[in-house]
């Protein structure tokens, strides 16, 4: 059954409307929809052909909103779909040289102060201990990092931090457990890390990560 005379819909797509008796009639109806000559909108000329009256509420509400006519018809028509925001392109990777000034940038907004950030320091310090500094990106920007040592007797976890408009998105879980992964591996069987008694989220963090209080004190002089 033929509801009106239009051929296309209002973005120019071939129109097939039923009901139809039968599923051959229905397909035949596509088939012809498909295989006929190249539909064209009439969205323009009936715009064209709308009362003046109308036409003269759209202005109106427009200029109120400050949109343009244009605007306007567009968004009589049926609301485009949202899309959904594209998630930011994660990567774990090692450090590479030239990493410096995001990492000291990182390390600063999280409130931590390494003693040796500097570029010649880190090089040497991923050197010493290669694939154990590992960052995470998120569209290529650091927006997390984790550091550790080995020295052949226990393994060090250092500058563990994770930008905060990242947070909880399990980038420091992933970081962390990559290093403990590589530590095993050098044959590290303990890792230690330290933290200041007042730091309650890195303390919850730790402990999430299954890291526990430790009976032994932590003494330090300069050298
Ligand atoms: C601590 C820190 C590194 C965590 O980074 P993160 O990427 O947000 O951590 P994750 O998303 O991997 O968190 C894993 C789990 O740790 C726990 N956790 C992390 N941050 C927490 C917080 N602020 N409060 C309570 N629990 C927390 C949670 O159990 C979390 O799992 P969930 O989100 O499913 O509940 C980050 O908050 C940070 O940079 N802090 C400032 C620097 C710092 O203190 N670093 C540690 C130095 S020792």
């Amino acid at each position: 059954m033929l509801l009106d005379a239009e051929a296309t819909d209002e973005i120019g797509l071939p129109l097939v409307r039923g009901p139809f008796t039968t599923l051959d009639q229905a397909r035949s109806a596509i088939e012809a929809a498909r295989s006929g000559p190249a539909p064209t909108s009439t969205l323009a000329d009936r715009i064209a052909a709308m009362p003046q009256a109308s036409k003269a509420r759209g202005r109106a509400k427009d200029t109120a909103d400050g949109k343009s006519g244009t605007a306007r018809g567009r968004r009589d028509e049926a609301p485009a779909p949202t899309r959904a925001p594209r998630p930011p392109r994660i990567e774990l990777r090692d450090f590479q040289a030239g990493d410096g000034s995001a990492l000291r940038a990182l390390w600063a907004d999280a409130g931590l102060e390494p003693e040796r950030g500097d570029d010649q320091s880190l090089e040497a310090f991923a050197k010493r201990n290669p694939g154990l500094l590992v960052v995470a990106t998120a569209d290529g920007e650091i927006v997390s990092s984790a550091l550790a040592g080995w020295d052949g007797r226990r393994g060090q976890i250092y500058e563990v931090a994770t930008a905060r408009a990242h947070r909880r998105n399990g980038f420091a879980t992933r970081l962390v457990r990559r290093l403990e992964g590589r530590l095993r591996a050098l044959g590290c069987a303990n890792v230690n890390v330290t933290l200041p008694d007042d730091d309650d989220a890195a303390r919850k963090f730790w402990a999430a990560l299954g890291y526990e209080p430790s009976a032994a004190r932590e003494l330090g002089k300069a050298l």
